[in-house]
């Protein structure tokens, strides 16, 4: 099982970035919270983030035939990029969309997510957990697609 984790701009500030509505953990911690939970489960993940967009829709390109699940924090792209939605869209790999706050509760441009249209579903208002949710989703995907 290899899942792609893909953290998008502002992701990298996790701990020091507005604590009360993302929480104190870090990005790195959040890393080593995923790894520790896949390394119980059987799964390999590998974990990025970038502040670039580009840099995202390259990743989500090249992640046709080596991962099987994207678990996706797209951050503020989410509300903004096309080119991800495309990207998602045009490889075709199951990608979950997953965020720490909930951003149906947030300012009214959080709403919206342009990806969600494109993903197997969404996982937002969890926290760090999020993570966890997200991967234990791709991991059901990954055991459904090949039982
Ligand atoms: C976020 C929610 C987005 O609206 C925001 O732009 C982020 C983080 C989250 O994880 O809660 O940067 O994706």
């Amino acid at each position: 099982m290899k899942i792609l984790f893909l953290n998008g701009p502002n992701l990298n500030l996790l701990g020091q970035r507005e604590p009360e509505v993302y929480g104190k953990t870090t990005l790195a911690d959040i890393e080593a919270m995923v790894r520790k939970r896949a390394a119980a489960r059987g799964a390999t993940i590998n974990f990025r983030q970038t502040n670039l967009e580009g840099e995202l829709v390259g990743w989500i390109q090249s992640a046709k035939g080596a991962f099987e699940v994207i678990v996706l924090n797209a951050a503020a792209y989410t509300h903004t990029s096309v080119a991800l939605r495309d990207a998602i869209a045009g490889t075709g790999i199951p990608t979950i969309e997953i965020h720490l706050s909930n951003i149906h509760a947030r300012e009214e441009f959080r709403h919206k997510s342009l990806i969600a249209g494109v993903c197997r579903g969404q996982i937002t208002g969890f926290g760090a957990n999020s993570y966890i949710l997200g991967l234990e989703a791709a991991i059901n995907i990954i055991e459904t697609i090949k039982p």
